[in-house]
């Protein structure tokens, strides 16, 4: 297993904060690098005559990767842009009145992107709670659908919340919903990479996630996977050369734009094959992360509410404080300037946390530095 060393990041930073916006392997971003100098060499060659061929077999191997069916992937910039194409592509079917379900847990684009459909078409957003200690997937699962009227028309759900790092039991959510008649969208920014997915089983209308988030290829790059009955729905955000050609070539070309990141998601794929395989770095980071959070509790004498089995590789642990944004955003300002820690407080469900993850760069002391920080920045708040 490689060390901070190993990576871009600054070995001096202890970086708790994967999730955010992933990190670069050092053979990864020389990949890239590669790839970019033969770009350059001929940007003609590369983006006229050679990019479908290439995306193609970056299709092929990050839907095997997924389970998904190659015909049905595309590449969109990032989850924001996954999103807002299935969210954009349902809305002309929406009349006033009707409503996008969503949970307590989703991403704030996601709170955007159903606010710009309410002005735009009148429709209703609707948010499920889903409490942090919820015990059974039934629990989850009936926490959602007791949301669902004859008015909904989409559910978004994550796969593994990005506030609460909470996994959500997917494929229990898609069955229920679609024997309601909903259609799903999962938002699954932070999936790729963390968990196994295996996109047949799950079975979703529509599902996004991020490939330079826990997959570390250059930032950014992302997989839209869409069921065969939605295929001709969904269109993408901007229309070029081949938006009335197909499915793959409306999304392959959508206006110039920088390849490298998917380029060189083949690249990011061979790096984890040299850490043990996607079980073995998946075991590490969640033994790296269990007692990493632990640490960190122990500084504020509380434990994460989260069941282990709704657990990967972000934790989030309660503070004894209420932080508004602004507060929050200030103290994360101070721990990354003053103690050089990058970690994410946040507000949820009437609290605020911390959030934490665990990469394999990651050692115990990284936490034991958040867990002596992090109090006495607290303290100067109360
Ligand atoms: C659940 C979730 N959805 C969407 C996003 C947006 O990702 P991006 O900024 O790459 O579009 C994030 C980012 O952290 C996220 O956590």
């Amino acid at each position: 297993m490689t060390d901070v060393t190993e990576w871009m990041l600054d070995p001096e930073v202890a970086y708790l904060n994967q999730g955010a916006f992933g990190a670069l392997p050092k053979p990864v971003a020389m990949a890239a690098a590669e790839l970019r100098n033969q770009m350059e060499s001929n940007p003609s060659a590369l983006l006229i005559r050679h990019l479908p061929r290439k995306l193609d077999r970056v299709r092929d191997q990050v839907s095997a990767l997924l389970g998904g069916d190659p015909a049905g992937g595309v590449f969109v910039a990032n989850a924001t842009a996954g999103t807002a194409t299935v969210i954009a592509s349902l809305e002309p079917e929406l009349s006033p009145g009707d409503e996008l379900l969503t949970t307590d847990h989703r991403y704030g684009a996601v709170t955007a992107q159903f606010a710009r459909s309410a002005s735009r078409r009148g429709i209703k957003p609707v948010v499920a709670h889903v409490p942090l200690d919820v015990r059974t997937d039934d629990d989850v699962v009936a926490a959602i659908v007791e949301r669902i009227t004859p008015r909904t028309k989409l559910l978004v759900v994550d796969s593994i919340a990005s506030l609460s790092g909470f996994v959500f039991p997917v494929e229990a959510i898609v069955a229920a919903a679609h024997e309601r008649g909903v259609p799903v969208l999962v938002d699954a920014a932070h999936a790729p990479g963390q968990i196994d997915v295996d996109l047949a089983r799950i079975g979703a209308d529509f599902w996004v996630g991020n490939l330079h988030k826990w997959i570390c290829s250059p930032r950014a790059a992302a997989y839209l996977h869409v069921a065969p009955r939605w295929r001709d729905t969904a269109r993408p955000l901007s229309a070029s050369h081949g938006y009335a050609e197909g499915f793959h070539e409306a999304f392959d070309w959508t206006g110039t734009f920088d390849p490298v990141t998917v380029l060189a998601v083949p690249a990011a794929l061979g790096f984890w094959s040299t850490q043990g395989g996607w079980d073995e770095v998946r075991r590490r980071q969640r033994t790296i992360v269990d007692d990493g959070a632990k640490r960190v509790a122990a500084a504020f004498d509380t434990i994460s509410p989260i069941e282990d089995r709704y657990r990967a590789a972000m934790r989030i642990i309660p503070l004894p404080v209420t932080l508004d944004a602004a507060a929050a955003r200030q103290i994360e300002t101070r721990l990354a300037e003053e103690f050089r820690i990058e970690v994410s407080l946040m507000p949820l469900h009437d609290r605020s946390w911390a959030r934490v993850c665990g990469q394999i760069y990651n050692t115990p002391d990284d936490y034991d530095r958040l867990a002596d920080a992090l109090p006495r920045l607290l303290q100067t708040e109360q």
